[in-house]
């Protein structure tokens, strides 16, 4: 039986928390959050759990074979090296961090003791993600266009920059890092952020709400994404078309769509990428094989580099290379 620990009594804590317990061999041991209230009325929902609101408690108490991190993105670091020092294997939800120093510390423990880790990029575990990497293989890759349109999450710490990074690090993110698994890496990005609608519609906005950011990859290609998070709940559009020589896949909130000269087809998304991710990380924990896990932390570092880019070519207004980033990194 593997034991696994939560950290963070959320939302998303509770849709991993409840795909693991319906895993065979696997049971929610323990959950951390910011109050043992708090935890202790999350791991009530998962027999023979425990709460707990210290980390180093949780750990030293219960023997836990891997660890689910589901916080906000201004709260990691200090858990992930205390999961890396024990040796503990880790799933991560996206983003790695609000920063790009925070990632860069962990990745630095994770070189000196690397245990397992896997990253929420759950795009990647697509059935139309899966169809689009089969589908690029046989043509020449011009554009892509992305967009990430949708409504501004309720929870406060999502409004504040500092603490969520921006539309673009918390949610784009996605598209980003699918775009880095089909299409290559970033070579240069120019971001254009700004402040429209929601700042006068509600307290304590300090994210932009609309954005577009040009994305030139090393191999040619240029992609451009573009997130807005002023339209009303329930009215979304979040995709990325791929403009080819043969013509254009749309992978959108659906399935995957194939546009060539006489033919269009359309693949319905069936399995439940999260369901996937899961079992992956379960599955290399259980057989200390990693090769199922498709964004680990030191991949996931890469789309965080790319996000972190283009929000200082946001700030600064000029065209920032990746060459330059990994220069400051090093
Ligand atoms: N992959 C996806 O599709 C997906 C979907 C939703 C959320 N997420 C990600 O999951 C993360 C959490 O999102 P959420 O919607 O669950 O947020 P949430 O606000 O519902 O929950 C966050 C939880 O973390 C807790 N927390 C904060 N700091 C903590 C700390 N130091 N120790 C322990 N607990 C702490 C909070 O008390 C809260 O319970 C975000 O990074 C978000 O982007 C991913």
């Amino acid at each position: 039986m593997l034991n696994i620990g939560i950290i963070g009594t959320g939302w998303f804590s509770k849709v991993h928390a409840n795909i693991l317990s319906e895993i065979e061999g696997v049971r929610v041991k323990a959950v951390c959050g910011t109050s043992t209230e708090k935890a202790e009325s999350f791991a009530l929902e998962f027999d023979g759990a425990r709460g707990y609101g210290v980390l180093e408690e949780m750990l030293e108490t219960e023997n836990l074979d891997a660890v689910y991190v589901c916080v906000p993105p201004f709260a990691h670091g200090d858990i992930e090296m205390e999961l890396i020092s024990r040796g503990i294997p880790f799933f991560v939800e996206k983003p790695l961090a609000a920063d790009l120093e925070t990632p860069g510390r962990i990745i630095s423990a994770l070189r000196e003791k690397p245990v397992i880790t896997s990253v929420g990029y759950h795009f990647r575990y697509r059935d139309a993600a899966i169809k689009l990497m089969e589908e690029l293989k046989g043509c020449q890759l011009g554009m892509v266009t992305g967009y990430w349109m949708g409504s501004m999450p309720a929870v406060p710490w999502w409004r504040n920059q500092e603490k969520s990074g921006g539309q673009f690090i918390e949610q784009t993110t996605h598209l980003l890092d699918l775009l880095r698994y089909s299409a290559g890496e970033a070579e240069e990005v120019t971001a254009v952020f700004g402040n429209k609608v929601m700042h006068e519609k509600h307290e304590n906005v300090t994210v932009s709400d609309i954005g577009s950011v040009i994305v030139k990859m090393k191999n040619g290609t240029i992609a451009t994404l573009t997130n807005t998070c002023i339209l009303p709940d329930g009215v979304s559009a979040i995709g990325l078309d791929y403009y080819h020589d043969n013509g254009i896949l749309k992978l959108n909130q659906e399935g995957l769509i194939k546009s060539e000269r006489d033919v269009t087809i359309k693949w319905k998304d069936r399995d439940n990428p999260y369901i996937r991710e899961n079992r992956a990380f379960i599955q290399a924990v259980e057989s200390g094989n990693s090769s199922g896990i498709l964004s680990d932390y030191h991949d996931a570092y890469q789309t965080q580099k790319v996000a972190l880019a283009a929000l200082k070519s946001a700030e600064t207004g000029v065209t920032v290379k990746l060459e330059d980033i990994n220069k400051n990194i090093v």
